[in-house]
């Protein structure tokens, strides 16, 4: 019987017991290479993966050398597509190395590519150094730029790529995807929307006409702080341009990471519904507290805010992530975060454990002061990752925290 939903695709999918000596769970596959069943078989091989010979009906190629591709990514490349409702999807072994795969494929000197920012900070050195100095023109454009101040960014250039990261590190800004994708469309380039915060749980960029989907999958899709890892998902043409760049530059993840990021999508829908519950109570909680002065979660936009048309037509929950803003800067800031108990301070976020990061002088503190604050990263600004402990734990633990500014 097929699965008809990715909860029940993400327990059993493309793992057939049969073919591990009856193993419910996938092995670990720690080997670097595969031994071929004769010479024909190794040369069959590489005409199909080097030399794209398409394989007859029912053909698998099988396995070679684990840079190029192995059992245990491929169980967790079937769950992700399904996830994302793409036509397949491969494993990076963090997200850098996604995104990074993924504009050295698609990106030549001269294409422009527009970006959202703010966005993860790795990706916007990426895109203003490395692909810069390569001769590629990339462009930010904001959540208050328009449809107009979209094409006047392009003008008579070659656009090549619409990057999006919706909703924003650290910000929580959203963008309207049909928009951005209408535009692509309209000068033959791709979308490509990083689904990182709020996970293919609360939205599917490719309903809305992305054609790539990149993941941290160091954040939900692994969900418990103890992996790295990045996923691309979308279009099958696209993807084996991907594939072919992954081969060459090795940024494919290793097999215990992919086995654990399976492990972690049985969970993912559990985890991120919990966490968004709990987060949506602290959001509540922290929108009422006298020492804060803003609140960003989706579940705080008010019927008569632009963004909420946006939030209702794309995202069908509000996702786990917070910023907010404390009075009194950073020194105020800093007494909050030593004083937390139950909450860690660290970066990364989308774990099982709660933790909150100051922006403004970590992810962000390469920025130029006026530019942080021009996109929204002020010296007050907290972001908080909420996790799967007790709603009433976190409330008290971040109370007890900001009667210390
Ligand atoms: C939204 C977003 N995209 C991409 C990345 C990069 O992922 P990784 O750290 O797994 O390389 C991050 C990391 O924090 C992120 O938050």
């Amino acid at each position: 019987m097929a699965e008809t939903n990715p909860q029940t695709a993400s327990v059993g999918k493309g793992h057939d017991p049969e073919r591990h000596l009856g193993s419910l769970k996938t092995p670990i596959y720690e080997t670097s290479t595969f031994v071929f069943e004769s010479a024909a078989a190794g040369k069959r091989y590489f005409e199909i993966v080097y030399g794209g010979a398409e394989p007859s009906p029912g053909e698998d190629p099988g396995y070679s050398y684990s840079r190029l591709d192995a059992p245990n990514l491929r169980v967790a490349e079937e769950r992700l597509a399904y996830w994302e409702e793409t036509e397949d999807a491969l494993v990076f072994n963090a997200g850098m190395a996604a995104i990074g795969t993924l504009f050295l494929t698609l990106l030549r000197p001269g294409d422009v590519v527009i970006y959202s920012s703010p966005a993860y900070g790795g990706t916007l050195t990426l895109l203003r150094g490395l692909m810069t100095e390569i001769g590629v023109i990339a462009r930010a454009y904001g959540p208050a730029t328009t449809g107009d101040g979209l094409a006047d960014l392009v003008g008579d250039d070659r656009l090549s790529m619409v990057y999006v990261e919706t909703p924003a590190n650290p910000t929580n800004d959203i963008y309207d995807i049909e928009m951005l994708s209408a535009l692509a469309t309209e000068h033959g380039a791709v979308t490509v929307v990083d689904n990182t915060f709020l996970s293919p749980v609360w939205q599917k960029p490719v309903r809305h006409g992305a054609d790539l989907i990149v993941h941290s999958a160091t954040k939900y899709l692994g969900g418990h702080s103890d992996l790295t890892a990045g996923v691309v998902c979308g279009r099958a043409d696209l993807i084996e341009r991907l594939r072919h760049t992954r081969y060459e530059l090795g940024t494919t993840a290793q097999p215990a990471t992919a086995w654990l990021l399976t492990r972690s999508l049985e969970t993912l829908q559990i985890r991120v519904e919990r966490q968004t519950a709990t987060a949506t109570s602290v959001a509540a909680f922290l929108a009422e507290h006298p020492k804060v002065e803003t609140v960003s979660h989706l579940s705080l936009l008010g019927a008569d805010d632009p963004r909420h048309d946006i939030f209702k037509r794309q995202c069908t929950g509000p996702g786990a992530m917070i910023s907010f803003i404390v009075t009194g800067g950073e020194e105020a800031v800093f007494r909050m975060l030593d004083a937390m108990r139950v909450v860690r301070l660290a970066v990364s976020l989308g774990g099982t454990e709660s933790l909150a990061s100051h922006p403004w002088t970590m992810s962000h503190a390469l920025m130029p002061a006026e530019e942080k604050t021009r996109i929204g990263v002020s010296p007050g600004l907290v972001r908080l990752s909420v996790g799967v402990e007790s709603p009433d734990d976190l409330i008290a633990d971040l109370g007890q925290a900001l009667d210390r500014v």
